[in-house]
């Protein structure tokens, strides 16, 4: 494992940008974090914009990415007008480099590369256009690159999450958003195995099976690995260490309550039993009108309501990440 600014860095980054998928010459040395999942509202920019400044106050140069490449919004979430160059004009060849997109957000250590324009054609970025994004991110000079991937299960999307050292999905304890979540963490994984093995066979049953309603009847990836490994003794092996290399990170948010927190155990312990996934619980935050009250006057709520119960939920799920801690069911109050 690779050692950074006193961290270490686990799974993901260096293997997937300098191997697995060739994204990049992994010249990049810090660290990588992204935040998605299922469905939209469920609080992804503005916890990833609060991360990035939780981040920050320790000194650490922190990039902040809107690559919400649809619907971005993250500058609104910092309290900055529509900057004057977005990611869409590296998309679009306008500039050289994405250092000519990264803009001062005010805050000292936190710059931003703002995705604020709304077109199609960004939003439906092909394959050379995200990897060239994909290589230059592997250039940034920063210690944190924090990367706002929004809503659903796009390609581009989980490509994005899969090249972060910590993927963390955003949920809120309603069936909808935790239903998406269950989505969002299959189709990561299924893309993660697809990305490692070169078997045609085996690609094309990773393919089916993101059907749900496949002919193999294979509905959850312990399925799936147990299928592969009847197939192919060796693949089925490499699959199972890479179950136990994936641990996306999962934060509760809009809390209410105590069985609200609990919700996030029994998705952890679901994804384990059934996909055989050991995600990371790092933490919940409370629902408080002083957030949405924030947004609305175009504020980072933790600079504007720095003691409330969320940025306190806040700073403890930065600490988590940073540590590599899960929270612990007993010791919830
Ligand atoms: N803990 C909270 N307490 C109160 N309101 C909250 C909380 N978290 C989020 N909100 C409200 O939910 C709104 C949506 O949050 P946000 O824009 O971050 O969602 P998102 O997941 O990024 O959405 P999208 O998928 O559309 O990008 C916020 O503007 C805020 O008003
Ligand atoms: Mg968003």
């Amino acid at each position: 494992m690779a050692k950074i600014s006193g961290l270490e860095v686990n799974w993901m980054s260096s293997e997937v940008l300098n191997n697995n998928n060739g994204n990049g010459n992994g010249s990049f040395k810090g660290q990588i974090w992204a935040v998605g999942g299922g469905k939209g509202g469920t609080g992804k920019s503005l916890i990833i914009s609060n991360l990035g400044i939780c981040l920050s106050r320790t000194g650490r140069d922190v990039l902040l990415v809107d690559a919400d490449l649809g619907g971005a919004n993250l500058h609104s979430c910092l309290g900055n007008s529509f900057p004057s160059v977005t990611l869409s004009d590296f998309i679009r060849k306008k500039v050289s480099s994405i250092k000519d997109v990264t803009i001062d957000t005010g805050i000292p250590h936190l710059s931003l590369i703002s995705g604020a324009e709304d077109y199609l054609e960004v939003a439906n970025t092909n394959y050379a256009q995200k990897m060239r994004l994909l290589r230059q991110i592997t250039f940034v000079d920063s210690d944190y690159i924090l990367l706002d991937l929004g809503a659903g299960t796009t390609f581009n999307t989980l490509d994005f999450f899969l090249i972060a050292d910590s993927g963390i999905i955003v949920v809120t304890p309603e069936p909808t958003s935790i239903e998406n979540a269950y989505r969002f963490i299959k189709s990561v994984f299924y893309r993660r195995l697809k990305k490692i093995v070169r078997h045609q066979g085996v690609r094309e049953i990773i393919v089916e099976v993101m059907d749900r309603k496949n002919e193999l009847g294979i509905k959850t990836p312990v399925e799936l690995i147990n299928y592969i490994g009847l197939i192919n003794n060796d693949i089925g092996q490499r699959f199972k260490e890479e179950v136990l290399k994936f641990r996306p990170k999962l934060i509760m948010n809009n809390v209410r309550s105590r069985a609200d927190i609990n919700v996030g155990f029994s998705i952890k312990s679901t994804c384990l039993k059934y996909f055989g996934i050991n995600i990371a619980y790092v933490g919940y935050i409370e629902y408080d009108e002083s957030v949405w009250q924030a947004v609305r006057r175009r504020k980072p709520f933790l600079l504007e309501y720095p003691n409330t119960r969320p940025a306190k939920c806040l700073e403890r799920i930065t600490k988590n990440i940073i540590m590599n801690k899960d929270i612990e069911e007993e010791f919830i109050l």
